[in-house]
């Protein structure tokens, strides 16, 4: 994807990923549902965007939709909607209950089982702990919280790429001091940093050490999250969002984007 995608007649920029070959088309689909949508209209509401042009798809193994999502890239390579995987830029994540040194690998080839794929673009640890291993329960349990060992789950992670499994990895929910505790030991430097972020949550301190780290940072929830448990309505309902998106002859939705 070295040109960007063409999503209808816009492009899709794309930018690099460090110690990696790939580049990261900078709009993704999501594809977590709280409660989960199921397999059916996951897979279809998923080519229904590969129509549309996006070629970017953020899953992980806590969402339930690693399978539905295989599903609709292999009836998008049969059908003709895409031509060749290679075209797609697939990000997953490693759960916590997986993020030990001994798991992390075999995590990572069950996504890849459930995607039915050879390798995806960028593997991320889900958020900075680790749990007890063997359930994939959200919220997690308070007595199953763990410390992360940071450098062993790391390690892991290049193992990983090492053996192409993924052709970039990074890290999820992490603050400025636990990618430092990352960076400490890394051979190969995160990639990326997926973070919440939007106009009413700036991350402008996590964002000049990313930048001055050369490490992608990713939003999640660019349009606040509203609808869930956890997010509000007050960025698509900001006032001076609004005033922006009139001026500018757009929704709030594509300001935020
Ligand atoms: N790394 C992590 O820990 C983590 C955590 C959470 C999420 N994520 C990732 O981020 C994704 C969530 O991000 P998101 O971008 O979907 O959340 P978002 O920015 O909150 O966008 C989704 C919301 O926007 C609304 N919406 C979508 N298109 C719109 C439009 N054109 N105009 C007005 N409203 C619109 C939807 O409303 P309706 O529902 O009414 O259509 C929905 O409420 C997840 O799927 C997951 O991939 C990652």
């Amino acid at each position: 994807m070295d040109q960007g995608s063409e999503m209808g007649s816009i492009s899709i920029p794309d930018v690099p990923l460090k110690s990696s070959n790939r580049r990261m088309p900078v709009l993704g689909l999501g594809t977590a549902a709280s409660p989960f949508s199921g397999s059916e209209t996951t897979k279809l509401a998923i080519l229904e965007a590969m129509k549309l042009g996006y070629r970017h798809f953020d899953t992980a193994t806590l969402y339930q939709t690693e399978q539905p999502l295989g599903d609709a890239i292999a009836e998008a390579l049969s059908t003709g909607i895409i031509k060749s995987r290679d075209e797609l830029f697939i990000a997953s994540k490693l759960w916590c209950s997986d993020a030990h040194r001994e798991l992390v690998v075999p995590a990572l080839q069950k996504s890849l089982e459930n995607l039915q794929l050879e390798y995806i673009d960028l593997y991320v640890i889900h958020w900075p702990v680790s749990s007890k291993p063997g359930s994939y329960e959200f919220p997690i349990k308070k007595e199953d919280f763990l410390p992360m060992d940071f450098k062993s789950v790391w390690e892991a992670m290049e193992e990983c790429q090492n053996l192409g499994y993924t052709k970039a990895i990074g890290v999820s929910n992490f603050s400025c001091k636990k990618l430092g505790d990352i960076l400490a030991t890394a051979k190969i430097p995160p990639a990326a940093n997926q973070v919440e972020m939007n106009p009413l949550w700036q991350q402008n301190k996590l964002r000049e050490f990313c930048k001055a780290k050369d490490i992608q940072l990713a939003a999640y929830a660019p349009l606040g999250a509203r609808g869930t448990i956890w997010g509000s309505n007050r960025v698509m309902e900001c006032e001076v969002l609004k005033e922006i998106a009139e001026a500018k002859g757009k929704t709030v939705a594509q300001v935020l984007i």
